[in-house]
């Protein structure tokens, strides 16, 4: 099975970061804690180039510190420099040092030809709610001033200058999930970031239930004091008029409670 969403979109963004690339001195992707593999799109790669990168793995309040610190040693073997972070709630100062650290052939370049503290041009990536607006508003929250075009260089650009450091263009780039792996499929559809539409709810619910059930029965326990979907509609209150479980109102609680980290800090996938 293979899904394509929007190819006409998808070819449209691919054309505007390509574009947009050129005026940056590093990327940075933002990807999904609870799936640090299935978030990542492949074509990033591609349009890279040999721009430097900073990977946020982000979310990571949602996921186990355990399994991203595995993800964070498997990326940064592959020469990403690369940071946990949880853009809604945590400290976002470190991220200058990554960038910074990535940044540095750039840095010494620019000084070696006099040019101090010219700014580091960056841009955010990534697949969609991952993220990327809330990092970029979290971190502009102090210190946020809109620079405009600049003549000859940005045209038809907005950067936010974050500080005499960083200089962000404002419209993070988004990558649709592209994929042809099956449970890359249903890892995104699991975590919200395709719709329900792809993958019944019903079917999302019982893959879920059933890899809660190998992996984290406790996590059941503690939630629902129970393992099946009787003991989750029951303790959720889907019960029909004639006492019966609403299975179908149980599945989109049940799904709901594993987005929003109501069932614990949970991991889809392992580090290979
Ligand atoms: P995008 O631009 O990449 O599409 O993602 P966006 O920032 O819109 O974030 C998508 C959702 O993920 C938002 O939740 C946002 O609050 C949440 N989020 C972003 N970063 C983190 C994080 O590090 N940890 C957690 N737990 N959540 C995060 P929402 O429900 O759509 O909006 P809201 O109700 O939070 O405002």
């Amino acid at each position: 099975m293979e899904y394509q969403w929007y190819p006409g979109h998808m070819a449209k963004a691919k054309k505007d970061i390509k574009e947009s690339l050129k005026l940056v001195d590093v990327i940075i992707e933002l990807i999904d804690a609870r799936i640090p593999y299935s978030s990542k799109n492949p074509d990033i790669d591609e349009l890279a180039g040999n721009k430097p990168r900073v990977l946020l793995i982000n979310k990571a309040d949602l996921a186990d510190d355990r399994v991203t610190a595995e993800f964070k040693s498997f990326y940064e073997e592959k020469g990403y420099f690369v940071i946990v972070t949880n853009a809604k709630n945590g400290n976002l100062k470190p991220v200058m040092n990554v960038v910074r650290d990535a940044c540095k052939e750039k840095i010494e370049r620019d000084k070696a030809r006099g040019m101090i503290n010219r700014p580091i041009r960056a841009m955010i990536l990534g697949i969609p709610n991952v993220g990327k607006s809330t990092f970029i508003n979290s971190y502009a929250k102090k210190a946020c001033t809109k620079t405009g075009d600049k003549p000859g260089v940005t045209t038809g650009k907005q950067w936010i200058r974050l500080s005499k450091e960083l200089e962000l263009l404002d419209t993070p780039g988004i990558l649709w999930p592209k994929f042809e792996d099956e449970v890359v499929g249903r890892n995104l559809a699991l975590i919200g970031s395709i719709n329900d539409e792809v993958i019944s709810r019903d079917e999302l619910c019982e893959i879920l239930l059933e890899y809660m059930n190998a992996h984290y029965p406790d996590s059941l326990d503690q939630r629902y004091g129970g393992r099946d979907m009787d003991a989750i509609a029951a303790r959720l209150g889907c019960v029909g008029k004639g006492g019966e479980f609403d299975h179908t109102r149980a599945c989109k609680g049940f799904l709901d409670d594993f987005r929003s980290g109501r069932l614990g800090r949970i991991n889809l996938e392992v580090a290979p």
